[in-house]
């Protein structure tokens, strides 16, 4: 029964021997430190060194000392180069057995935040929605009242304000429609995710040849299920807000990076996937300006004289319907969009 229990808890234990070696480990400190049992069972873990070996430091402490130690924030380096913050409790259970606890920080800290963020977003949406509706119903009537005045019209050059009230009114209406963005995925079927990101390099390099993109493919990606044209306007809409913000702060070296990963056991709102496909794109541009972080997904939110400020609020709508959401982190000479989307099979 207790191995049932350790095998169950969302916390991380593991059991260590008085050399640091692995004797067991449940199935959370598994997808935590992204090994096995299997693998590392009798060895020492390098992630467990902690950077600059401060965490291996307090393990041999307790061990030496026989008392129990708990540390908050310590930053924990994983094969894959991640790192990750984590609060841990060591306690000596004998001579030569620890039994360490660990417990994510940036994972709490991640999915509250993320929580208010999706909250938000539907408020924001629900009312732009609203909004968007109402202006879009009299549009119809004026553009079709103008179209009948401009047949009755005694002088042939008057024309020429009934044509500017019907271009004017279907500028609205595409702009209403793009603020509205996608109701649902058109199609829903397995789609080949580097497809979507060679497709977006493509164009982008045609639109700006100086611009270095890297690739950083994972290749044993599974397919996630969605819809390809909506995915590359996502991708695309990210992409190109970082080849605009380094072109116009003239940056020497400009490069983007369009890096995909796996991610285990990982959490989307309130939600647990199994697996979650990452595509990061990641620039070394000046940063998201300051007064832009809060609202920097929400429609009209632009930095730039010329912008709409629809890219990332569509974007982020198009990531919801695949079940997925859109995360940045930012800072002058290097910027990163994650779009994270669930890999089970969609219902
Ligand atoms: N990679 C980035 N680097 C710097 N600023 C960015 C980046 N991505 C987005 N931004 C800022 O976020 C704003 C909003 O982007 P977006 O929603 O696409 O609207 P728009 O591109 O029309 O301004 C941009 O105007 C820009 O100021
Ligand atoms: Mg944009």
């Amino acid at each position: 029964m207790y191995q049932r229990l350790l095998e169950h808890l969302t916390t991380a234990v593991l059991l260590l021997d008085g050399t640091l070696r692995v004797r067991w480990l449940n199935p959370s400190a598994e997808a935590l430190l992204a090994v096995s049992l299997g693998r590392v069972q009798g060895s020492r873990l390098e992630c467990l060194e902690g950077v600059d070996g401060e965490v291996a430091e307090v393990l041999t402490k307790a061990r030496v000392e026989f008392h129990p130690f708990t540390q908050r924030e310590a930053l924990l380096r994983l094969a894959s180069g991640d790192n990750i913050t984590v609060d841990f409790t060591v306690t000596p259970l004998s001579d030569d057995e620890l039994l360490l606890e660990i417990e994510p920080r940036d994972r709490l800290l991640r999915i509250s935040r993320e929580e208010a963020l999706i909250a938000r977003q539907e408020t924001i949406k629900v009312l732009s929605r609203g909004l968007a509706h109402e202006v879009k119903n009299p549009l119809g009537g004026i553009r079709g009242a103008a179209q009948l005045l401009e047949r009755d019209l005694p002088d042939p050059q008057l024309t020429e304000f009934t044509r500017i009230i019907v271009e004017e009114a279907d500028r609205l209406r595409d702009l209403v429609d793009r603020m509205l963005g996608p109701n649902q995925p058109e199609r829903h079927a397995p789609l080949n995710i580097h497809k979507v990101l060679e497709r977006v390099r493509t164009l982008l390099i045609a639109e700006h040849p100086h611009v270095e993109v890297v690739r950083d493919y994972d290749p044993s990606l599974p397919e996630p299920v969605g819809d390809e044209a909506q995915l590359i306007q996502a991708v695309l809409n990210v992409a190109r807000n970082a080849l605009e913000a380094m072109e116009e702060n003239d940056i020497p070296e400009p490069r983007l990076t369009l890096r995909t990963r796996a991610k285990r056991q990982f959490t989307l709102g309130a939600e647990r996937h199994r697996l979650v496909c990452e595509v990061a794109i990641i620039d070394n541009g000046p940063g998201i300006p300051e007064h832009l972080r809060e609202t920097l997904f929400y429609p009209m939110v632009s930095g730039r004289a010329e912008g709409s400020g629809l890219g990332l609020s569509i974007a982020q709508s198009i990531l919801h319907l695949h079940q997925g959401l859109i995360e940045c982190d930012s800072a002058p000479g290097r910027t990163e969009f994650r779009l994270l989307m669930p890999l089970e099979a969609v219902s």
